[in-house]
């Protein structure tokens, strides 16, 4: 029983295979880039790039499970995040439909819905993406629904808020997620049963202050052991949409 992290040389994949590991879990990971201290004992590293769909077959093959957080993960060029963002998600997908992997995690963004007001009703966050970036996390989402629906897997679509070891700007009272509470969650959404082949849920430490449903929680049993509105406050909020500075950009050309 081996799990697959794409992305894994990555700032989240990078403390999830060590953390993952740790707990005895088999792991195969890949990124285009090796991981800096490389991987931790017992995993297998694959260097591949995600665009390439035979390479994305092969890394998938005996996989009981694939948590997917390749990505580029800032704004950028239409083209950059077609590529990196959605072909390579269509392709393992692809891989994971054709290998038989019965579950897999997306790296979906709070982004999807970035545009909204902050102080808005968190039980609305309709989709309202606020970026190039954001608008290849919704494709991401869309294709993980066809695939739980016509590909024979489960898939949890994961809206990750603002992965920081320490909330640091106003926003991230609302949008934190602490490194052990992404463990949790991911590892959930990995492994517990779901009531339908596709589920969504962002991924936020159990903060008081919410901007988002926590539809799904109760799903995946997630219970997180981290609030922002524990540490100190990182004074108040200029922000106005949810998405913050990825918001108000411009347009890249
Ligand atoms: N960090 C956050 O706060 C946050 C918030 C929302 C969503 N996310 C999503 O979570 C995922 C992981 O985020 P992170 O902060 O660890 O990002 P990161 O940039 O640190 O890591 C992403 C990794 O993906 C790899 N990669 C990119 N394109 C690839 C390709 N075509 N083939 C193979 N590997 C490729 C990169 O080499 C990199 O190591 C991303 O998909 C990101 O969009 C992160």
């Amino acid at each position: 029983m081996t799990w697959l992290i794409t992305g894994a040389s990555g700032e989240i994949g990078t403390r999830l295979a060590a953390e993952f590991a740790a707990h005895g879990i088999a792991l195969r990971l890949l990124d285009r880039r090796p991981p800096a201290a490389g991987p931790p004992a017992g995993a297998e590293f694959v260097q591949a790039d995600l665009r390439d769909q035979d390479a994305a077959e092969k890394a998938a093959a005996g996989i009981s499970a694939l948590i997917h957080l390749a990505g580029v993960t800032h704004e950028g060029p239409f083209a950059e995040m077609v590529e990196h963002n959605i072909t390579a998600t269509h392709h393992i997908l692809e891989a994971a439909r054709r290998q038989q992997v019965p579950r897999v995690v997306l790296a979906s963004s709070h982004h999807v819905t970035g545009m909204n007001p902050t102080g808005g009703p968190p039980e609305k966050a309709p989709l309202a993406p606020d970026s190039f970036y954001a608008v290849s996390k919704t494709a991401m989402e869309a294709l993980g629904h066809l695939y739980a629906h016509k590909g024979n897997m489960e898939v949890v679509a994961v809206r990750i808020g603002s992965y920081r070891t320490h909330p640091s700007e106003p926003r991230h009272r609302a949008t934190w997620l602490s490194p052990r509470d992404a463990t949790t969650l991911l590892y959930a959404a990995a492994t517990q049963p779901l009531p339908s082949p596709f589920l969504t849920v962002y991924a936020t430490s159990g903060n008081t202050e919410r901007w988002w449903p926590r539809t799904g929680w109760d799903t995946l049993g997630y219970q997180s052991a981290d609030n922002a509105g524990q540490h100190p406050d990182p004074g108040p909020l200029t922000d106005r949409f949810t998405g913050g500075s990825f918001a108000d950009h411009q347009l890249p050309t």
